[in-house]
This record gives structure tokens, sequence and C-alpha cells, in this order.
């Protein structure tokens, strides 16, 4: 794995090492209060940075655009900033919804490039 497959995959590796030791933590102390943080450090996190990894990897040509540079960093700091906005939310300083909120629709417009530099690469198969 190179470039932004291999970014993805250790940010992937962080969100899962973070996401399961909030999930230890919420288990233990009997407070499931961050479980949305959790669930989303889980499946958004771990896996969804995953899956992109495995994409860049099995196409090599989309990983060495700019656009694909473009899409880690706005994946990984809009993601990082809606996780850990979003724990302080629920942990009750609701003063940084604006962030959540922002990062939340940055996260979405990653998702939206991610389609832009998928959907022709698999329609060229
Ligand atoms: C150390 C391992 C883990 C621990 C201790 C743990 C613990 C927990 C706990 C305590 C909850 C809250 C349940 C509730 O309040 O109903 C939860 C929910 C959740 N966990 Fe984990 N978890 C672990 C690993 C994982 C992994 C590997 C994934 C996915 C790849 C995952 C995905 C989720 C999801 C999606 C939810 C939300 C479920 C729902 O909507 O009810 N967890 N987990
Ligand atoms: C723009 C980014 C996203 C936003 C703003 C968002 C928002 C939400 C909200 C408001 C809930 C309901 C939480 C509750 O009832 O307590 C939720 C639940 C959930 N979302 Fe997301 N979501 C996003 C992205 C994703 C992605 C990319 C995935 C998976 C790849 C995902 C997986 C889940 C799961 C498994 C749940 C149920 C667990 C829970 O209640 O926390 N979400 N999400």
């Amino acid at each position: 794995m190179q470039g932004v497959s291999r970014n993805f995959f250790a940010l992937a590796i962080i969100y899962a090492v973070c996401g399961m030791a909030l999930g230890l933590h919420m288990a233990i102390s009997q407070d499931h209060t961050e479980m949305p943080v959790h669930a989303h450090a889980m499946v958004a996190g771990w896996l969804t940075s995953a899956v992109f990894a495995v994409f860049y990897h099995l196409f090599p040509a989309a990983r060495e655009t700019r656009l694909a540079t473009i899409h880690f960093w706005l994946t990984a700091l809009s993601g990082t900033g809606l996780l850990v906005g979003l724990y302080f939310v629920l942990a009750g300083n609701t003063a940084v919804e604006p962030l959540v909120a922002i990062c939340s629709i940055l996260f979405f417009a990653a998702m939206l490039l991610f389609s832009i530099i998928a959907l022709p690469v698999l329609r060229k198969g």
C-alpha cells in the first residue's frame, strides 16, 4: 500500500484503537452517553477509511491524483473534528455544536468528492 491508500489505512487503525478504547470505557463505566462517538469512530472511521484504502490500493491511477490527496485530508480533518466535537457536545458542552455541524457538512462533501473520483474509474473498469 502506498500514498493515499496507506494514509487511509493508517487513519483507519487510529480510529479503531480510539473507538474501541472508548467502547471499553463505556462498557466498564456502564455509561453509554458517548455511544454515537464510538459507533461513528468504528463505522464512519475504521470501516469507511479502510474501504477507501482498499479502493485506492486497487486503482493506483486514482490515488496519484491531486483530488485523492484532497479527499484524504478533507476526510481526515472533518472526521476528526466531527468526532472530537461530538464527544464534547455529548458531554454537555453545546458551544462546540457549530464545529460539529461544519465538520459534518465537510465530511459529507468529502464523500461527494470520492464519488467524483471513484465513479468514472469504476465506469472505465
Ligand atoms: C473493544 C471492543 C468494543 C467494545 C467494548 C464495544 C462496546 C460498545 C458499547 C458499550 C456500545 C453501546 C451499546 C448500547 O448503548 O446500546 C457499543 C455500540 C456500538 N458499537 Fe461497539 N464496541 C466494541 C467494538 C466495536 C466494533 C469493532 C464495531 C464496528 C466495527 C462497533 C460498532 C458499534 C456500533 C455501530 C454501535 C452502536 C449500536 C447501536 O446503534 O445500537 N463496536 N459498542
Ligand atoms: C455527515 C456525517 C454523518 C452525520 C452527520 C451522521 C449523523 C447521525 C445521527 C444524527 C445519528 C443518530 C444518532 C442517535 O440517534 O443518537 C446517526 C446514527 C448512526 N450513524 Fe451516522 N452520521 C454521519 C455519517 C455516518 C457514516 C458515514 C456512517 C457509516 C459508515 C454512519 C453510521 C451510523 C450508525 C451505525 C448509526 C447508529 C448508531 C448511533 O445511534 O450512534 N453515520 N448518525
